[in-house]
Formats: C-alpha cells, structure tokens, sequence
C-alpha cells in the first residue's frame, strides 16, 4: 500500500512540536495527502482506541488523547505503513532509534508524540475516521 495514516498526540503539540515533526515527515518523503488540526472527545478517543479497550492502560489513553488538540493526516509513499513506523521508532521512546520521531521529541511510553498505523486495512479505517472521501483526495 502507499498510503499511512498518523496523528500528532496532544503531548507534541502542546510542546510545540507540530511544525518539526511535519519537517521529518515531509523530509523522509512521504506527500501530506489530507491535514487537519482538531480535538477527540473522549467518545472519540475510545472509538479510535478500541482495539486496546481490554488493555490495562487503556482508560489512561484515551484520558491522554482527549487532553488536547491533535493533528491528524494521510499520508503517501511508496510502501507507507511499515517506512512510517519505522521513521516514529519504538513505542517506547526509550527504546528507540536515534533520529525518529519519538526519540526526539517523545516524553514518555504513555504520552509518545506520534501515532502510525499498524497495517494498509487500519491506515484506510483511521484516514476514515478523520476525513471524507472528498478530502482523501
Ligand atoms: P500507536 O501508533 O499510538 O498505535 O502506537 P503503537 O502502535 O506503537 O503502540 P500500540 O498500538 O501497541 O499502543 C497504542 C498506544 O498505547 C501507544 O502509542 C502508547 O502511547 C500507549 N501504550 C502502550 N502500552 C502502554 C503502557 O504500557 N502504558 C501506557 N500508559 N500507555 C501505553
Ligand atoms: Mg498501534
């Protein structure tokens, strides 16, 4: 698939992070497709997040992802999903890579900077979530 999905958590954004991370997203080649700065409700957060609603953080995520704004956008590149996740780095941004995303601007596991899909099926699910058709153009 050449198509991600990904969201700039409320951590990044308060911390005044946006315009950087979309330097490195635009800097490892991938085209912004659709762009949008907005806020979940919790209802939203859980909805986004229920695939970990059996997970033991999984109230502390959605508390998290509903704190603050958060920018949401598609994006495009050959083979998106996996060069993606691999340009965030690790969950934990103590585990990962020097130069991604979350190691430089991450504060911790929980509050982590920045969402990737998992898959080409949930990138085409989440972009849905945020933008019409019209917009995924
Ligand atoms: P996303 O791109 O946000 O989906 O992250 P991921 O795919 O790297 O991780 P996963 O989907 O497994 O978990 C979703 C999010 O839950 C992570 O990004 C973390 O912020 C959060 N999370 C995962 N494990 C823990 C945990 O043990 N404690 C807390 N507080 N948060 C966690
Ligand atoms: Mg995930």
């Amino acid at each position: 698939g050449n198509r991600t999905f990904t969201m700039i958590k409320p951590d990044a954004v308060a911390n005044g992070h946006i315009g950087a991370i979309l330097e490195k997203i635009n800097g490892a080649g991938f085209r912004i497709v659709a762009l949008k700065m907005t806020r979940l409700s919790t209802e939203k957060a859980g909805e986004f997040y229920a695939v970990h609603k059996e997970r033991p953080f999984y109230g502390e995520l959605v508390e998290f992802m509903s704190s603050g704004h958060i920018v949401a956008a598609i994006l495009e590149k050959d083979n998106a999903v996996e060069d993606f996740r691999k340009l965030i780095g690790a969950t934990n941004p103590a585990n990962a890579d020097a130069g991604t995303i979350r190691k430089l601007f991450a504060e911790s596991l929980g509050r982590n900077a920045i969402h990737g899909s998992d898959s080409d099926e949930n990138a085409a699910i989440e972009g849905s979530f945020f933008f019409s058709g019209l917009e995924q153009f």
